[in-house]
């Protein structure tokens, strides 16, 4: 079984390029200075559909929009998180070689399926490649972790080591049908081109830190123009952060004005701005949350307030859940936010 990719010429780049001047959206470029006027697309990506919660990527293939993430929590967590999250109706799920936690979360979706809540067509399980794990049988290896027979969408993980063989790898295991769709995390617009460029494919999905401090909202012009879905990590600002963003007095205020929580506000934010997320958690009562941001919305002076709040500040930090040698193989690289 073979996925269908999206091939990118030049002339389908300007034609969207024009596409998107006419929606308003800011050119292609790095995060915008911190107080810098931001043009920030109004008209709704049409294939984005917040009322059902999905989004049609590039290449027809259907992604919730949102779900549950699993940076820093052990296999037996992340089974548990998986679980909860299903239970309560997610159906996106990420994770990754470097998170060493694949296993668990093999576990979590293989319990879930058995109890009748879900089946596998279902759900729309992510992972990413580690640079040790650029080739056929790092992927394979990542599906045996998962106990799946393919993932739903596969990403080289950082531009590090070989990336754009990394790229390579993940647009054979779609081919082969091992991953419906390909991504892109944390590269820059620069590196996303070029390995663009190199194979002439464009990834269905860009997922980079994004939050209410780093709002990228040049970066999700810069993807688009290429049919590339945003996806924002830490969307909660990670952990450590959580509370300086769940206190922000305007989160708390609107929160009030709306009746829900500080952090179905934040969440309905990235949402409302066209992004997928997935909330990292290991507490039942927050997914369940964190699954419930459709029974709301911000109004524009709501968006305007959040969206005031950007700092172009990065908070990504290696904590937690990482082996030895995936912290080693990191050495000083640092993500230029
Ligand atoms: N591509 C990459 O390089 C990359 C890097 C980092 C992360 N990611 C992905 O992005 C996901 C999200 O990032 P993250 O998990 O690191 O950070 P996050 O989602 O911004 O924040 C997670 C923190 O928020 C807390 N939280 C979650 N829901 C809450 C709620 N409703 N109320 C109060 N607190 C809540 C969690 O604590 P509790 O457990 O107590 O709920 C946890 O401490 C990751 O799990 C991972 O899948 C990708």
């Amino acid at each position: 079984m073979a996925f269908v990719n999206q091939p990118i010429t030049r002339r389908s780049i300007l034609g969207l390029g024009v596409g998107m001047a006419a929606f308003g959206l800011a050119a292609c470029g790095r995060a915008e200075a911190p107080g810098a006027e931001t043009t920030i697309p109004e008209v709704a990506n049409p294939s984005y559909d917040l009322a059902a919660g999905i989004v049609t990527l590039s290449n027809g293939v259907e992604m919730p929009i949102t779900g549950i993430g699993t940076y820093a929590l052990s296999p037996d967590e992340a089974a548990e998180s998986v679980y909860w999250c299903i239970e309560c109706g997610g159906r996106l799920i990420d994770t990754a070689a470097a998170y060493n936690n694949e296993e668990g979360v093999g576990r979590g979706i293989a319990q879930a399926i058995s109890d009748g809540l879900c089946s596998r067509e279902d759900l729309f399980v992510t992972t990413k490649l580690w640079q040790d794990g650029y080739s056929e049988q790092g992927v394979d290896g990542a599906l045996g972790r998962l106990g799946l027979d393919y993932v739903d969408l596969l990403f080289v993980h950082q531009a590090m080591g070989d990336y754009r063989h990394g790229y390579e790898v993940v647009l054979a295991a779609q081919e082969a049908g091992k991953a419906r769709c390909v991504g892109l995390s944390n590269h820059t617009d620069a590196q996303f081109a070029e390995v663009v460029d190199a194979f002439g494919v464009a990834p269905q999905v860009a997922q980079y830190e994004g939050h209410l401090h780093l709002q990228r909202h040049a970066a999700q012009g810069f993807v688009a123009q290429y049919g590339t879905q945003l996806e924002d990590w830490f969307p909660l600002g990670g952990k450590g952060n959580t509370a300086t963003f769940l206190g922000d007095e305007t989160v708390v205020a609107i929160a009030r004005e709306l009746g829900v929580s500080p952090a179905q506000v934040i969440e309905r934010w990235h949402l409302q701005e066209g992004r997928v997320i997935m909330p990292g958690s290991h507490n039942r009562d927050h997914i369940r949350e964190n699954m419930d941001v459709f029974g709301f919305a911000l109004d524009g002076d709501q968006m305007a307030r959040l969206r005031a709040l950007d700092t172009n500040s990065a908070y990504f930090g290696m904590v937690g859940a990482m082996s030895d040698e995936t912290l080693e193989a990191f050495g000083d690289y640092v993500f230029e936010a």
